[in-house]
């Protein structure tokens, strides 16, 4: 009986969760450059002064001291480590001196070195579905006591002052600054979850899949990405559930997104109605004159319907999604739809025959403005079948060329037009992916990230 039930809900639980289409794997470089750069903006340093200046609560007086104050807050050096299953380590090395009134009526001087310490510990904030830290175990070291009273009032003034006050004071002055720091940090990740758009027709938001973990040498964030038409309706991922891996030899402790074949696919059939083109151009690019004479060059049934040359009309439709798979090195793009071609005398349109098409596209991914940026060129024409023809019966075979040189100079650069919106990446962390490499692997692109 146990085992039906333990059948039951692990089958429930692995249906509930969603299925990463896209990874991101975080190392001690953007991590370190994170949180400096929190530091920074959250003007800590300022703030620990500030805050040192003001009267502490729990700051007794101490016997024989007076008029104390904490000042010249030196720059903090924050320390980074992985704790597996855990988070980060953090540890801040700082310094301070602080002043008073001896009863002699001397000036104290105390020079104090301490690191304040904290577990980071990293989590899915249950209300925001965002990553966040949440500092644990804030604890204060004293690392260097230096002080200018005579030496017949130490150790004794000294020992009471370190165990009765610095102990009781610093952690109340000095671990906010690490909660400041870290909420700068989970500011970072606000916008992830943000639709973002795919040119006019849809939108995409990587949403997490699971809690982020965290390894010996990096973070990983599992993303979901939700997938939604302009109406609003959701997409299905198709093809999700391939397993998604991080290729094997990446240097240690660097930082890469991989993004799946899937959510390629699935971002370009936002597009799909976007790659339908009717052209009715008599030049373009380097083509024969779009006419019925050039198409009777290879159907003469032509030249006997249209005695008189008449421009050439043709048009192309996308009745698939578009599909992206990928190889070690190389992605293609699948495109499955129609081919009509009409002669268009002086009024109206009049269908010449209808094709099934199949071609392939070469695809080169790059980084521009934050995007991914999509470019195309012709790989094959896989297959050509006629479906109709008003001009009777023919061999489509004998039109390959014609429509190969017409995928080329006409339709893979109004596909190119299309792409050129680009394909919006994760937004956390300020990421700067314009410096990013790029690789192909087995059903997905990396993208190894860089730090300015
Ligand atoms: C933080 O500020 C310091 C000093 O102004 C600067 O040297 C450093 O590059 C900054 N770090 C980041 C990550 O912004
Ligand atoms: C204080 O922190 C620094 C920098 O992380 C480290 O080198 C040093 O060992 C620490 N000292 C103590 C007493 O923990």
């Amino acid at each position: 009986m146990l085992w039906i039930l333990c059948l039951a809900l692990c089958s429930l639980l692995a249906s509930a969760r969603a299925d990463p289409a896209a990874l991101l794997r975080l190392g001690m470089d953007i991590m370190n450059h994170e949180v400096q750069s929190a530091m920074n903006e959250s003007h800590i340093l300022e703030k620990m002064a500030a805050e040192a200046g003001k009267k502490q609560p729990g700051m007794k007086p101490i016997k024989g001291i007076t008029n104390l104050k904490v000042k010249d807050v030196q720059l903090p050096v924050i320390t980074l480590n992985f704790v597996p299953e855990v988070g980060i380590f953090q540890c801040v090395s700082t310094g301070m001196t602080i002043t008073g009134k001896s009863f002699m009526g001397g000036n104290m001087e105390i020079i104090v070195v301490l690191n304040i310490t904290a577990t980071n510990r990293l989590l899915r904030d249950e209300e925001t579905g965002l990553p966040m830290f949440k500092s644990e175990g804030c604890k204060i070291i004293l690392v260097d006591v230096k002080t200018n009273l005579p030496s017949n009032m130490l150790p004794k003034v000294v020992n009471k002052f370190l165990d009765s006050t610095l102990h009781k004071v610093l952690p109340g002055l000095m671990c906010p600054a690490i909660d400041a720091v870290l909420a700068y940090v989970n500011r970072k990740w606000t916008h992830l979850n943000d639709p973002m758009p795919v040119g006019q027709t849809g939108t995409v938001k990587y949403a997490l899949a699971s809690t982020p973990t965290t390894t010996a040498s990096y973070i990983q964030v599992d993303l979901s990405p939700v997938v939604r038409q302009q109406k609003g309706k959701t997409m299905k991922l198709a093809g999700a559930g391939e397993a998604l891996a991080f290729p094997e030899g990446r240097a240690e402790g660097s930082s890469q997104l991989l993004l799946s074949a899937t959510l390629l696919s699935t971002e370009l059939t936002l597009l799909q109605e976007a790659f339908d083109l009717t052209t009715q151009d008599s030049t373009i690019g380097e083509l024969p004159p779009q006419t019925t004479e050039t198409l009777a060059g290879f159907l003469p049934q032509v030249a006997k319907a249209y005695p008189k040359s008449k421009p050439l009309v043709t048009r192309l439709r996308i009745n698939r999604p578009p599909k992206v798979t990928m190889e070690a090195g190389e992605s293609l793009l699948h495109l499955h739809g129609t081919l009509e071609m009409l002669a268009a005398p002086r009024r109206g349109r009049v269908p010449l025959f209808l094709l099934e098409v199949h071609f392939n596209l070469k695809v080169q991914y790059s980084v521009r403005e934050n995007r991914l940026q999509v470019a195309t060129s012709l790989d094959r024409l896989l297959s050509l079948s006629r479906k109709s023809s008003k001009i009777g019966d023919f061999n489509e075979q004998a039109l390959t060329g014609l429509i190969t040189d017409y995928l080329r100079e006409a339709y893979i650069p109004a596909v190119n037009d299309v792409l050129q919106v680009g394909l919006p990446l994760p937004d956390f962390l300020a990421m700067n992916y314009n410096l990013a490499e790029l690789d192909i692997v087995e059903n997905a692109l990396v993208l190894d990230l860089k730090l300015d």
